[in-house]
């Protein structure tokens, strides 16, 4: 059986998740959430993913190999920075480099990205220096003197981990393993209202309308994360993964 862990399988994406692991061959199903999820699984830890301290009691409480690692967990813009920028980046690194020793010849990590993190290559060179401190809080204390990137915590968060993933990916192949991730548009979850908090009812709306004029459902962009963490998917490796019905390849070729 595969052992598999999910952050974030609570609610939303994650928890559409929860419903396809079944698709990976009846596996050893760990959540990792700050609440407990409403499908039946082998294990819930219960961990708060915004400090150190929380990913670091989570990662010891996973005994054991781990096939496949979905970091999934994420908080929208309407939290502070330090929080967003924590859960939906340093706590995804984090947790991959502490589990990366126990995942065998054959997994993955699996990473919930988003398309708000589109703007990577063009802050490759800061983003390099960001992603070169290894320190926590450190990291945080950078947020404090760019406050042109910490006003908008979300993108850069997902900006981090879109890098992460390509910077990783050698690391992975080397290992036997893989690291990929699924950089979803508007998708049809409680965050999507703390999404058009932030980032305007307007901007949302101009984005679906790019696509198939509809958000994704949890189940279309879980589909997607399934299959990154299956054995179909054994010779993707450093991939951010569109899942927006076009959004992103509108954007690239001027079509908007
Ligand atoms: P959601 O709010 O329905 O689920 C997020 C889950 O993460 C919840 O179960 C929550 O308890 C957990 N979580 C949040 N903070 C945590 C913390 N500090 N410690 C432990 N668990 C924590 O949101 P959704 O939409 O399912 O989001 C899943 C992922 O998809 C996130 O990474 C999000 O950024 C990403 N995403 C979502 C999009 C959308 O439109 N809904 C679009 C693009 C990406």
């Amino acid at each position: 059986d595969k052992r598999v862990v999910v952050t974030g399988g609570a609610s939303g994406i994650g928890a559409a998740l929860l419903e396809l692991l079944g698709d990976l061959g009846a596996p050893h199903v760990t959540v990792i959430d700050r609440k407990p999820p409403a499908a039946a699984v082998d294990r819930f830890v219960e961990a708060d993913l915004s400090s150190r301290a929380g990913v670091d009691a989570a990662a010891a409480a996973i005994e054991g190999p781990v096939d496949v690692l979905f970091n999934n967990a994420g908080v929208a813009g309407t939290q502070p920075a330090p929080v967003v920028f924590s859960v939906n980046y340093l706590a995804v690194r984090r947790l991959s480099e502490r589990l990366a020793g126990r995942i065998p010849a054959g997994g993955a990590v699996v990473i919930t990205s988003s398309m708000a993190g589109i703007g990577w290559q063009a802050h490759q060179d800061e983003l390099g220096r960001l992603m070169a401190i290894g320190d926590w809080d450190e990291a945080l204390t950078w947020l404090d003197t760019h406050p042109e990137r910490a006003g908008d915590p979300y993108a850069l968060s997902k900006e981090c981990t879109q890098l992460y993933t390509l910077r990783a990916a050698r690391a992975a192949s080397r290992a036997g393993t893989r690291i990929n991730s699924a950089c979803p548009g508007a998708t049809s979850t409680p965050l999507l209202g703390d999404f058009r908090l932030t980032m305007t009812d307007e901007i949302i709306d101009w984005s679906v309308r790019q696509g198939l004029g509809r958000p994704a459902s949890p189940r279309e962009v879980a589909q997607i994360l399934a299959f990154l963490g299956s054995d179909a998917a054994g010779y993707l490796n450093g991939v951010n993964l569109p899942v927006d019905a076009g959004l992103q390849a509108a954007l690239a070729t001027g079509q908007t």
